[in-house]
């Protein structure tokens, strides 16, 4: 059985209508403080991370999924450059991408059988039946493998006793054609059975680095640098889907997850960079959650300071780790040197105690950024939004400045945080781009909804039928035209089939969940008027056709 990959999953029903639920609930909140979605592609060019979030994390040291992509074989390129040059005789006899069926006869499907494809048959312009020994077969690979070369001994012997008994000789021979680049140098290379033919030319289109997106911030500034976005003065932009981290899958850690992401970001003539967008954007958070009835969380704010003052911090880092490095974890050593704020993540428990005699970022930073910090915090008091400072939270990817917060949760357990982010004021010209402060948040949905599947069962926010029709025997049609009819009222309906029997009906729509049962037989037909029964109390009542959804609907307000 092929299973699912490790750490990856399905969400199946009814759980996808919790999902459905709290993406609804999401989009619903976002539109009221003017997000709009903005959907990027899931692969990147993998310089894009590297750049946007950072060499030395964990996030692109060790976990992208990343790929080479390209190295495509131009195969019609080669054939054609190939047939010109070796055309010989009747050019019309040599037919490039098509192998001359009148030759090979039936045998041509076994060699496809084999996987070997036969491009050109090149030479002899005499009926089958008579002598020639120049008679040829060329196929065209990209790479020459042993299994390649192995495969085509296989098939020349098979269509040499073939082509003797059809043909009553037995001269054939096999070549292989691949671009000079994959035959390593050498023109020729005989296995006494095969020759294998270097092709002089580029027939492979360049490669590129490409990975699937661990996260959403760099897409979406590189979306905004490519399309201009800084034209349209302040965005707010929000966009869900999945991200993908080769982590050690554990609970509430998975390698494909997903993010609900935020980002607001423009010029700073926008007012992208003001404490006010920070504020807005947490004040944003606490309300989601709230609307969502998750309760108990905490918001843990920091400022890591500009990226000066951050040199400053790392420098300082750097000088008070050198002394103590050797009593902290490995990936601790190799931190202290390549990227010391990374070292303020560590989650070793024996490491902690160390850790806490470093230096605070507070210490480093200067008066802009103390009231930036300042006035971020004042906004939150005044509406009402309660956070902790946690001066060692500097967050797990480089691009960060100044605010910087994460969003946790008790019954989350070790992978306790719900959602992180923070400002990202120089990552626009990282990438290349103008100058454009930006604040975001990646919410992990997978983690959220585990939080709220706790008290909100998926099953109470499931839509289930609000009526299953019961089609008696040849009464198929008219069933289909009554639920056509109710749909359009859009109450669910639930349709039988007539070779189901009463009893199996009513298992059925009990299984569904269905609130009414719908019976149609022929003479509800005749008369317009259906038996509508109510699964839970077994009350049945006559109900006229026009007032079918009228009573369903009714049903469904008030239960029972
Ligand atoms: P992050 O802290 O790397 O930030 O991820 C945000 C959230 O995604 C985490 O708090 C967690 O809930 C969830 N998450 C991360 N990795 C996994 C995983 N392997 N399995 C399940 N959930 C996971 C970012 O990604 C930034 N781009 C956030 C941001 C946006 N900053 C500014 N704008």
């Amino acid at each position: 059985m092929i299973k699912a990959v490790r750490g990856t999953r399905d969400i199946l029903p009814p759980d996808t209508a919790l999902w459905n639920h709290v993406e609804t609930i999401v989009r619903d909140v976002f539109r009221t403080y003017n997000f709009q979605e903005i959907r990027t592609p899931i692969f990147e060019s993998t310089e894009l991370f590297a750049r946007g979030v950072g060499e030395e994390t964990d996030i692109v040291s060790k976990e992208m999924f990343t790929w080479e992509d390209g190295e495509r074989f131009n195969e019609k390129g080669m054939i054609d450059e190939w047939v010109k040059k070796n055309q010989s005789g009747d050019p019309a006899r040599v037919e490039p991408g098509r192998v001359n069926v009148y030759r090979t006869g039936a045998w041509l499907s076994e060699l496809n059988r084999l996987g070997i494809q036969l491009h050109v048959l090149r030479g002899i312009t005499v009926p089958p039946g008579s002598m020639s020994s120049n008679e040829e077969f060329v196929t065209f690979r990209p790479n020459v493998s042993a299994n390649a070369i192995e495969s085509l001994i296989r098939v020349r012997d098979e269509v040499r006793k073939k082509y003797a008994q059809d043909f009553g000789h037995s001269a054939i021979s096999l070549r292989l054609v691949v671009p000079a680049e994959a035959a390593k140098g050498s023109p020729w290379v005989s296995t006494d059975e095969v020759e294998v033919e270097a092709f002089p030319g580029n027939y492979f289109s360049s490669s590129q680095s490409l990975t699937l997106r661990p996260e959403a911030t760099a897409g979406i500034v590189r979306a905004y640098i490519e399309h201009k976005l800084g034209d349209r003065g302040l965005n707010k932009l929000f966009c869900i889907g999945p991200m993908f981290r080769r982590e050690r899958p554990q609970k509430g850690r998975y390698r494909q997850f997903y993010q609900i992401d935020a980002e607001v970001i423009g010029p700073a003539s926008s007012g992208s960079d003001s404490p006010a967008r920070d504020a807005e954007v947490l004040e944003m958070l606490a309300t989601l959650l709230d609307r969502l009835g998750i309760t108990g969380w905490t918001l843990e704010l920091n400022s890591v300071g500009n990226s000066a003052e951050r040199v400053k911090f790392n420098e300082a880092l750097r000088v008070a780790l050198e002394p103590l490095k050797d009593k902290l974890c490995g990936d601790c050593q190799r931190r202290a040197v390549t990227n010391p704020l990374r070292v303020l993540d560590c989650k070793v428990p024996e490491d902690q105690p160390i850790i806490d005699t470093l230096p605070r970022i507070s210490e480093f930073l200067e008066e802009d950024s103390k009231k930036h910090f300042a006035a971020v915090q004042e906004i939150l008091k005044s509406v009402g939004i309660e956070f902790t400072i946690n001066s060692r939270l500097v967050r797990g990817l480089d691009y960060y400045t100044r605010t910087a917060f994460e969003f946790t949760h008790g019954a989350l357990g070790a992978q306790n945080a719900i959602l992180g982010g923070g400002r990202y004021d120089g990552l626009s010209e990282a990438l290349g781009g103008p100058a454009a402060p930006g604040i975001g948040f990646a919410i992990g949905e997978d983690r959220l909804i585990m939080t709220l599947a706790e008290k909100t069962p998926a099953e109470s926010v499931l839509r289930k039928p609000d009526v299953y029709i019961a089609p008696m025997a040849a009464m198929n049609v008219a069933a289909a035209r009554l639920a056509r009819e109710l749909r359009r009222h859009d109450l669910v309906v639930e349709l039988g089939d007539e070779n189901f029997r009463l009893k199996k009906s009513f298992e059925a729509a009990t299984k569904a969940g269905a609130k009414y049962i719908l019976i149609v037989g022929e003479n509800e037909v005749k008369a317009d008027t259906f038996a509508l029964k109510n699964l839970a109390t077994g009350e049945q009542i006559q109900v006229p056709f026009s007032e079918l959804a009228a009573k369903i609907q009714q049903g469904r307000i008030q239960p029972g």
